[in-house]
């Protein structure tokens, strides 16, 4: 594997069925899966960017949003660089439980100042269902400094800006130092080998 100048680390989290796998399948694979099964533990993928000229690699860690893993997710936090915190815009109850997974991101390791906080109201292919007003995802989103995006991995809107807007952020604050108290965001040398999906795409 080439080297890369930074490795971040990426936590993707939410409700059970918001679309956590579904966002990551359409960006690292341009794939959707309909019938996809829940997420059991958590799942790693990869992709690689070229920006400003630095070779990056970024490693999502997609968890699983059942109750049962809630505990389990804590320990995926330490050394983070971001998070995407999910809801579904039709399921109101999935929005309202964000503060909660914000709340456990903050205290298990991802401070606001080390790690770049992103809100995704996904699945706004079903405009007539919706439950939450984009209105309401701008206030949250505001209160926690994250930006926000609201997309489909159905249809694809918008998962490409959501994600490479989130590590072109990483990116930059690493560049100017806002992250130096993160010791995993150290250049490195050589690329980790680590367990990544195939065909994972390289965006250059
Ligand atoms: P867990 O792994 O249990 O935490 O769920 P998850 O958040 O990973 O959800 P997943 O990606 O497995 O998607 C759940 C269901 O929602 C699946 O049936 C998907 O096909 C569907 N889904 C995901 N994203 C979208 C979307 O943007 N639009 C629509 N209409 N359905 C979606
Ligand atoms: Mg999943």
């Amino acid at each position: 594997m080439a080297a890369a100048d930074f490795v971040f680390k990426v936590i993707v989290v939410g409700d059970s069925g918001v679309g956590k796998t579904n966002l990551l399948l359409r960006y690292t694979q341009s794939e959707f899966d309909l019938n996809h099964a829940s997420t059991l533990g958590v799942e790693l993928s990869r992709v690689e960017q070229h920006i400003d000229g630095d070779h990056v690699m970024v490693d999502f860690w997609d968890t699983a949003g059942q109750e049962r893993f809630k505990s389990l997710n804590k320990v995926y936090f330490r050394g983070a660089h971001g998070v995407i915190l999910v809801y579904d815009i039709t399921n109101k109850h999935s929005f309202e439980q964000l503060k909660s997974w914000y709340k456990v991101a903050k205290d298990n390791g991802c401070d606001p100042v080390k790690c770049v906080y992103m809100m995704i109201g996904n699945k706004n292919d079903l405009e007539d269902l919706r439950a939450v007003d984009s209105s309401e995802g701008v206030v949250f989103a505001r209160t926690i400094n994250a930006n926000f995006f609201e997309t489909s991995a159905l249809s694809s809107d918008n998962v490409e800006n959501a994600m490479n807007d989130l590590i072109e952020e990483i990116h930059r604050q690493n560049k100017s130092g806002l992250s130096m108290q993160n010791e995993d965001t150290v250049q490195l040398k050589e690329g980790r080998e680590i367990k990544s999906k195939s065909g994972c795409c390289s965006k250059e």
